[in-house]
């Protein structure tokens, strides 16, 4: 029998890496770009349960390819011991279209995927907080240190507004909105952002804690903008969240070249999205000046353009 699941990747509209540190973050799925496992039930009882090819969008990389597969260890070693039981005698293929290594959750989107396979392989509903459990164990091979949000957002596929440790809370939108994803073409390790914002913060407490607190309360506020329709505040305090970011040092050449071009070509608000220092960043624009910012990205350099609507 050939069973098929898939998971979407996702971006995080604010808050990333202040997430990490007990401060709020909102993130959307992106349900256009996915990770599909294809799985195959064989008769031969005995076989062992083998992930046999991982076919990941823009990986060469040895070593990405050598984490899905030791995080498809985790997932099949923690879903035994929560359920009791032994995964045997199934070939599993992964694909995804979300680029590795980019800020768009590749790494749980393919987890979750893979997740979700093995419970259908098994008749076990696919029950979303112990997706969630179990996606959140193989984020750690990932990201060293997950806040969980990206594992939350793509598990339960909606916008959530998450804080670490507390009950994920659904986003409520007054109406939808567009985004233009631009990625620097730039493949850039979360472990490693995630590790250097923790020397930053650890060499100096008090200043990173203020950066911290105000990421934070941008978050908080664009919250309420989102719930009332206010595109242009929102837009605002993406490009504050940008700098802030900026300050905890972890844009780079090319995410700045790409934020500052989709403002001037009249976007309501951009910022780099993820882990940074490579990767995507995020434009807000009014459906009339989508194509003159997507042009704009184009132009400065983006390898591409991708348009995703949150509703
Ligand atoms: O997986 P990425 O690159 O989208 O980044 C995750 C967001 C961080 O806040 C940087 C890390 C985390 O675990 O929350």
């Amino acid at each position: 029998m050939i069973l098929q699941t898939s998971a979407s990747a996702k971006i995080i509209l604010l808050g990333e890496h202040a997430v990490v540190y007990g401060q709020p973050a909102i993130a959307v799925p992106v349900s256009s770009l996915r990770a599909v496992t294809t799985l195959k039930t064989s008769a031969k009882s005995n076989s062992e349960l083998r992930l046999l090819l991982v076919d990941l969008l823009n990986s060469a990389a040895a070593d990405e390819l050598k984490a899905s597969q030791e995080a498809f260890s985790v997932i099949a070693q923690t879903l035994s011991r929560k359920l009791g039981i032994t995964f045997s005698a199934n070939e599993i293929v992964l694909h995804s279209d979300i680029p590795v290594a980019s800020g768009l959750g590749s790494g749980a989107a393919a987890s979750n995927s893979l997740a979700k396979s093995l419970l259908f392989s098994q008749d076990y509903p696919m029950e979303e907080n112990l997706l969630n459990e179990v996606v959140y164990e193989a984020e750690r091979i990932h990201h060293g240190t997950p806040s969980g949000i990206d594992n939350s957002v793509i598990v339960y596929e909606k916008p959530v507004y998450f804080r670490r440790g507390n009950p994920i809370e659904p986003l409520t939108l007054s109406s939808p909105f567009t985004l233009l994803i631009g990625d620097t073409g730039r493949k850039a390790s979360t472990r490693e952002s995630v590790a250097d914002v923790r020397k930053l913060y650890d060499s100096d407490p008090a200043v990173v804690q203020v950066l911290l607190d105000s990421i934070g309360k941008l978050v908080v506020r664009a919250c309420a903008s989102i719930s009332r329709g206010l595109l242009e505040s929102l837009g605002l305090l993406m490009t504050e969240n940008h700098r802030l970011l900026q300050r905890l040092m972890v844009s780079s050449p090319e995410l700045d070249r790409l934020v500052f071009a989709a403002i001037d070509a009249g976007a309501l608000g951009a910022k780099l999205s993820g882990g940074g220092r490579g990767g995507n960043m995020i434009a807000l624009a009014k459906s009339e000046d989508i194509a003159h910012v997507r042009a704009s990205l184009l132009r400065a350099g983006a390898a591409r353009v991708m348009q995703t609507t949150i509703s």
